[in-house]
């Protein structure tokens, strides 16, 4: 018909995914709209190709959204009750652990619904293209990724470096498991370099020096000890490595249990584990300032590209 837009498959399942969301929660409607209007090429071909391997595995659009209004209402209540006390609910891993990485229920919806916000949150956006623009292509050696989850960041590493082998450490089994799923699936590529291993960071035993690149995203924030998290990654790195971290700041989660109140002691910190800041990238929420997010205490979300 004239003037009518025919859309491919891939583009009808992000526009019927939005519409589900919509039709769950109205309150997210205009919202999600907007976002899936911004994305461009790249993300449109990533999203689609996600969103098939999702429907190939046997989750619904449907269950796909209400995996993402989930994780918008909780983030709304963790949100309402920094705003109440001024800290994140937990601060400790034996409060989160129970109800969130060793309860696969919900770890699964929450890693769901996470993997969708790379393409509908505005900051989660930036910070995926920021990786994607960063990881680089050439290098070989080995590639570790601290906290993969759903496992979207760590199989895109898969398939862009060249890294000739590729590990990743999880502490969620559920988290282990959907990125074995990922990887596996023969959606993306086909490997058999890659372990994954499902343990706290802090007790992974590895040689000192032995990896050449190193990515935490998002990780930072779930840990007790950042520190102790940041000097591993420096005892691990080669020389050179690629060392990649990103975190969040006055952005409450149900399981983010160490609170960074601006980006100056995320500097600190990593300046204290021996590691140098060789690029910066500051995301605060859309359409506000670095300083009037941490003055009003609103999420920011920071990437790093740490040298040693
Ligand atoms: C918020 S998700 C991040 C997922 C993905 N990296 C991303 O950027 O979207 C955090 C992941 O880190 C894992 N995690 C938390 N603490 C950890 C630790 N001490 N060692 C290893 N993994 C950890 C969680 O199980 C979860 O899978």
């Amino acid at each position: 018909m004239p003037g009518q837009v025919v859309k491919n498959p891939a583009q009808q399942n992000i526009a019927a995914l939005v519409q589900e969301i919509g039709a769950q929660n109205p309150l997210q409607q205009q919202f999600v709209r907007n976002s899936a209007a911004g994305l461009d090429g790249e993300e449109r071909d990533w999203f689609g190709a996600y969103l098939d391997y999702c429907l190939a595995t046997g989750q619904s659009l449907a269950s796909l959204a209400a995996c993402y209004n989930l994780l918008v209402k909780d983030t709304m209540r963790e949100q309402m009750y920094f705003q109440r006390h001024g800290r994140y609910r937990c601060s400790t891993y034996s409060e989160v652990s129970d109800a969130v990485y060793q309860n696969p229920e919900y770890m699964e919806q929450y890693m769901a619904g996470l993997a969708l916000t790379a393409f509908l949150w505005p900051n989660h956006r930036k910070m995926r293209k920021s990786f994607l623009r960063k990881l680089p292509r050439e290098r070989g050696g080995h590639y570790l990724e601290v906290g993969p989850g759903h496992g979207f960041h760590m199989m895109s590493a898969m398939r862009l470096s060249a890294y000739e082998t590729f590990t990743g450490v999880d502490i969620s089994p559920k988290s282990v498991e959907m990125t074995r799923s990922i990887i596996e699936s023969g959606f993306f590529g086909r490997w058999e370099n890659y372990e994954l291993v499902c343990q706290d960071f802090l007790e992974c035993e590895a040689p000192p020096g032995k990896y050449g690149a190193l990515v935490a995203g998002e990780v930072l924030e779930h840990v007790e000890q950042p520190l102790a998290f940041l000097r591993k990654l420096h005892e691990l790195a080669a020389p050179d490595a690629f060392i990649y971290v990103t975190t969040a700041i006055n952005a409450p989660e149900i399981d983010h249990i160490y609170l960074f109140d601006s980006v100056e002691p995320v500097r600190r910190m990593t300046e204290e584990a021996g590691l140098r800041i060789e690029d910066e990238e500051v995301f605060p929420y859309t359409g506000l300032s670095l300083e009037e997010c941490e003055e009003r205490r609103l999420p920011v979300n920071l990437a790093l590209v740490l040298g040693t």
